[in-house]
C-alpha cells in the first residue's frame, strides 16, 4: 500500500519521450471507422484490445480491493491484466486471495501473474496455479531493489532462472521492467534465453527510484532520474528484434502512457500493446470503478478515431506507417546506431 499511496501522491513525469515521436498525417485514409479492429497479438495470445492494466497490487487487505475493482473493470472493457508481485502469496498463502480475487471476478479474461526474477521454477509454476493464469509476467526491478533499504543486493542468475521459468512455465512469459527502460542488449540476452515478449517498461511514468527514496529515512534523490525513457526503450528492444531477426517477438510498451495519443504512438513505433500502471490507478482511486470503465472506454474510442485518420484498420497496419523521430530519441538512436 506504500507504493500505491507514493504511486498517486507522486503521479507521472510525463517525460517519457513521446513528444519526439510524430504521427505523419495522411489527408487520404481511404478506410471507414466502422473497419477498425483492436485486436492484438502477443505471441500465442489474442487480446481484444491493445490496452493492459499492468501489474500493481496484490497482499494486503486493501490491495485485493483494488485488485477486485481494477478486475471489473478489464472484465467490462475486455482488457488483459496483471497482478502485482505474487511473492508476498508464496512467502504467505493467507493473502493469496488477494491475487485470486482478479481470476474470480474475471473467470474468462486474459490474466498474467508476476514474480521478480528472484523467484525458482516452482515459485513461478504456483504463481501461475494461483491464478490459472494465461501469462506470467517476470519483472526486473534492479535499481528500485538497491534504492529500497530491505531490497536486493544479489542479482546473480537472472538469466538462467528466466530461461528455465520460461521452458517450463508452460504459459507464455513477459519480462518487464519496471519504469528504469531496457535497452537493446538486455533485450538481446533475453530473447537469447527464448523470451518471446518484454515489455520495455521505460522511465517517464510511475518513478520507482521517487517512490523508494520517499521511503527512505536518507534519500538518495539523485537517483531520481535514472533509466531511460519509454520512447527510447522502446526504440532500444525493437532494435534487438530486428538484429536478430525476431519479428515473432511482442514488445509491449509501458511507462508513463496516460492517453490515446501515446498508446498510438508506441503502436505505431512497433508494440503490439502498451502497458498502463499508474494511470489506471489514478483513475479508480480518484473517481471510481465505473469512471475507469468510462475511461478506458474513451481511449479505446479515441485510438478508433486515431486509427482511421492515420488509414490503419488493424494494428498491424499501424506497425508498417510512417512515423518521425526527434530529438533526444531521434539523438540517443543516432548515438546508439539504432536505424
Ligand atoms: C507497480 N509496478 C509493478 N510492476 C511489477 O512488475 N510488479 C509489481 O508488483 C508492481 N507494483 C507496482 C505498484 C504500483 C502502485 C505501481 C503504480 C506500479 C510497475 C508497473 O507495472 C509499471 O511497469 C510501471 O508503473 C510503469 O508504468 P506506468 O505506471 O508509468 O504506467
Amino acid at each position: 500500500m506504500e507504493h500505491v499511496h507514493h504511486a498517486l501522491r507522486l503521479g507521472q513525469s510525463g517525460e517519457q519521450g513521446f513528444r519526439d515521436i510524430k504521427l505523419v498525417h495522411n489527408c487520404l485514409p481511404g478506410i471507414s471507422s466502422e473497419s477498425i479492429a483492436l485486436y492484438t497479438r502477443i505471441g500465442e495470445l489474442l487480446l481484444s484490445s491493445p490496452i493492459v492494466i499492468n501489474a500493481m497490487t496484490g497482499g494486503a487487505r486493501e490491495t485485493e480491493e483494488i485488485n477486485r475493482e481494477l478486475a471489473v473493470a478489464a472484465r467490462e472493457t475486455g482488457l488483459a491484466m496483471a497482478v502485482g508481485s505474487q511473492m508476498a502469496a508464496i512467502k504467505n498463502p493467507e493473502t493469496a486471495e488477494s491475487y485470486r480475487i482478479v481470476r474470480k471476478i474475471n473467470p474468462r479474461g486474459i490474466v498474467f501473474g508476476n514474480l521478480g526474477s528472484e523467484a525458482t521454477l516452482e515459485q513461478a509454476l504456483r504463481a501461475v496455479d494461483m491464478l490459472q493464469a494465461d501469462g506470467l509476467q517476470i519483472h526486473l526491478n534492479v535499481m528500485q531493489e538497491l534504492i529500497m533499504p530491505e531490497g536486493d543486493r544479489d542479482f546473480r542468475g537472472m538469466l538462467e532462472r528466466i530461461q528455465t521459468i520460461v521452458q517450463r512455465a508452460g504459459v507464455p512469459v513477459i519480462v518487464k521492467e519496471v519504469g528504469f527502460g531496457m535497452v537493446r542488449e538486455s533485450a538481446e540476452k533475453l530473447i537469447g534465453c527464448g523470451v518471446g515478449c518484454i515489455d520495455v517498461g521505460g522511465a517517464g511514468g510511475t518513478n520507482f527510484a521517487a517512490i523508494e527514496n520517499a521511503r527512505r529515512d536518507l534519500p538518495m534523490d539523485w537517483l531520481n532520474d535514472w533509466g531511460c525513457r519509454t520512447s527510447i526503450a522502446l526504440m532500444e528492444v525493437l532494435e534487438a528484434k530486428r538484429r536478430l531477426d525476431r519479428q515473432d517477438v511482442a514488445v509491449v510498451a509501458t511507462g508513463g502512457i496516460t492517453g490515446a495519443l501515446e498508446i498510438c504512438k508506441a503502436l505505431t513505433l512497433g508494440a503490439s500493446a502498451v502497458g498502463m500502471a499508474g494511470a489506471m490507478l489514478r483513475v479508480l482511486r480518484t473517481s471510481g470503478t465505473e469512471a475507469l470503465i468510462e475511461q478506458i472506454t474513451s481511449w479505446h474510442q479515441e485510438l478508433r478515431l486515431l486509427m482511421t485518420a492515420l488509414g490503419a484498420s488493424r494494428i498491424e497496419v499501424l506497425h508498417e506507417l510512417p512515423i518521425v523521430i526527434t530529438s533526444e530519441t531521434a539523438e540517443w538512436c543516432s548515438v546508439r546506431g539504432i536505424d
